[in-house]
């Protein structure tokens, strides 16, 4: 039996040990490893893929692209498509810092609550890899889009970044405290928290008696979390009338949709695994 060898592809100096245990958990027989990868020095990896396996075998090889930098992934998994030709290829994901398994599985989950098209959705840190793809995500939704950061120059660098990659330039907005992300959320229906680990976003007594929040979501899982006055368990629970997703509720659905699109890979030599599709599966698996 052919073994499944998934290369972890990572542009962080260290490849990732949550990728690296997922890519286990979703089929792979082995999973290797490569930090410190970039557009410019991945050459010789991707060939190592391509040209060791005859066309029946080569669905046992894959390629993972990881890392913390969503702009240098997004520029190394072009490269590795672009590197392919004719049927030297293999299947290909990306997925920095679990962005579009995260993003998916939490706008997915807003979705199958409540329709999301028309509504105004806050990012708040929406400069980091997860909140990339959720604003991405929430657009796919139909919903009017902005991110913060506690940089006005972030803010927009990320804007631009996601227009050039999806099409849409989400608002952005400069909110470097609670209380400025707090004024950041009026007159918004959907706030999705995806700040950094354990970094407090949001307080209670900012969205309990809004009139307009109708939907939360949030990623970081170690307190204190992204928004004060939920739990990290919550999946579409009912708080002062909101339906609120911790970042545990989520995390359910991002490790099964992870799993399965590590599976997918395998399935044949061409598939390629990222945002637009990712989703879609997200919201099959909802
Ligand atoms: N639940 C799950 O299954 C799951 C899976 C994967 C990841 N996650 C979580 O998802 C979240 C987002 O992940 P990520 O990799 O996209 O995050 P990240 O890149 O580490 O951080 C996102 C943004 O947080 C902001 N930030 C950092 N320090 C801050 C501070 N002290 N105060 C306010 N804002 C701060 C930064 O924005 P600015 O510098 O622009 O302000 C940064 O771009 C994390 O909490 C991660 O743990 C959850």
């Amino acid at each position: 039996m052919t073994q499944k060898l998934l290369f972890l592809l990572d542009t962080d100096p260290m490849p990732s040990v949550f990728d690296t245990v997922v890519g286990y958990d979703g089929g792979a027989d082995h999973v290797i490893g490569y930090g410190g990868v970039t557009s410019e020095n991945f050459g010789g990896l991707v060939d190592g893929t391509i040209y060791t396996r005859g066309p029946k075998e080569k669905q046992f090889t894959a390629i993972f692209v990881g890392g913390g930098d969503m702009v240098a992934s997004e520029a190394l998994f072009k490269a590795v498509k672009k590197r392919f030709f004719s049927n030297f290829r293999v299947s290909v994901m990306l997925d920095s810092n679990g962005s579009n398994t995260t993003a998916a599985a939490g706008v997915a989950l807003l979705a199958k609550a409540r329709p999301l098209a028309g509504k105004k959705a806050v990012v708040l840190a929406g400069t980091g890899p997860v909140g990339m793809r959720a604003a991405a995500m929430l657009h796919i939704e139909g919903a009017e889009v902005a991110i913060t950061s506690r940089s006005k120059q972030r803010a927009e660098a990320t804007s631009k970044a996601i227009d050039e990659r999806f099409g849409f330039a989400p608002t952005p907005i400069e909110a470097p405290s609670n209380q400025a992300r707090a004024a950041a959320v009026k007159g918004a229906q959907i706030v999705f928290a995806a700040g950094a680990i354990g970094i407090p976003l949001l307080d209670e007594k900012d969205w309990q008696n809004d009139p307009t929040i109708e939907l939360i979501a949030d990623c970081n899982a170690q307190p204190p979390l992204g928004i004060g006055g939920i739990e990290a368990i919550d999946k579409a629970k009912e708080r002062h009338g909101k339906i609120v997703i911790g970042a545990l509720g989520l995390g359910g659905l991002k490790l099964k949709l992870h799993r399965a699109c590590v599976g997918q890979l395998f399935e044949s030599a061409d598939q390629v695994l990222d945002a637009e599709n990712i989703y879609a599966q997200a919201k099959n698996l909802a």
